[in-house]
């Protein structure tokens, strides 16, 4: 089966997904999408509020972020697949809003099974890891991405393999300044990303 057909029937599968309980408070599966054959995958940990809303990954402020930075950093979002480490929005209330909660293990490692088929069929010639969750979820619960950010680490996922912080971090910075430069290192780690498929 060509790597568009399987990715469709995935897609199609995942959207019953009850693999964990976070079905049962998401809204929908937010599946990965970008090419089949893209040569470059990003992933990071799960949707966020607007991505459960509209089915898509990285369409809210940090997705804004994301697609700023990859055009800075000479790549086109359009060429990319873009997918997370768990596929439906985790959240807890507080008032009228829902608050982002993190992804424990026993999510992670059920949803798993989408994300190595995602990376089956796509078959990319390098992944980059955004944040925490999907680096430590791919390289190990040991690996620190403030250490290694921007390295290739040696993994049977790709040819390539790399971290580098989450965008939704550079939003949390504490001032414009910080912002600023880790904006800035966010869009060289990025571009060192592109350099390595020259
Ligand atoms: N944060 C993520 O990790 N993924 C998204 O799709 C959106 C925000």
């Amino acid at each position: 089966m060509s790597a568009a057909k399987s990715l469709l029937r995935l897609r199609e599968d995942a959207k019953s997904c009850q693999r964990c309980d976070l079905w049962r408070t998401g809204t929908q599966t937010v599946f990965g999408e970008g090419p089949a054959r893209a040569e470059i995958l990003l992933i990071g940990e799960q949707p966020g509020d607007m991505e459960d809303i509209q089915g898509r990954p990285f369409v809210g402020p940090a997705g804004r972020l994301l697609d700023h930075a990859l055009a800075e950093a000479g790549i086109d979002r359009k060429r990319v697949y873009l997918t997370n480490v768990v596929k439906h929005f985790k959240w807890t209330p507080r008032g009228k809003r829902r608050l982002h909660s993190k992804p424990n293990q026993g999510e992670i490692t059920a949803c798993r099974f989408w994300l190595d088929a995602e990376l089956a069929a796509v078959k990319p010639r390098i992944i980059v890891c955004l944040g925490a969750t999907a680096a430590q979820a791919l390289l190990g619960k040991s690996f620190r991405v403030t250490q290694h950010r921007g390295e290739p680490v040696p993994s049977p996922l790709a040819p390539l393999v790399l971290a580098t912080v989450h965008p939704s971090s550079l939003l949390r910075a504490p001032d414009p300044e910080t912002r600023r430069t880790e904006r800035a290192r966010f869009v060289r780690d990025l571009a060192a990303a592109r350099k390595l498929l020259e």
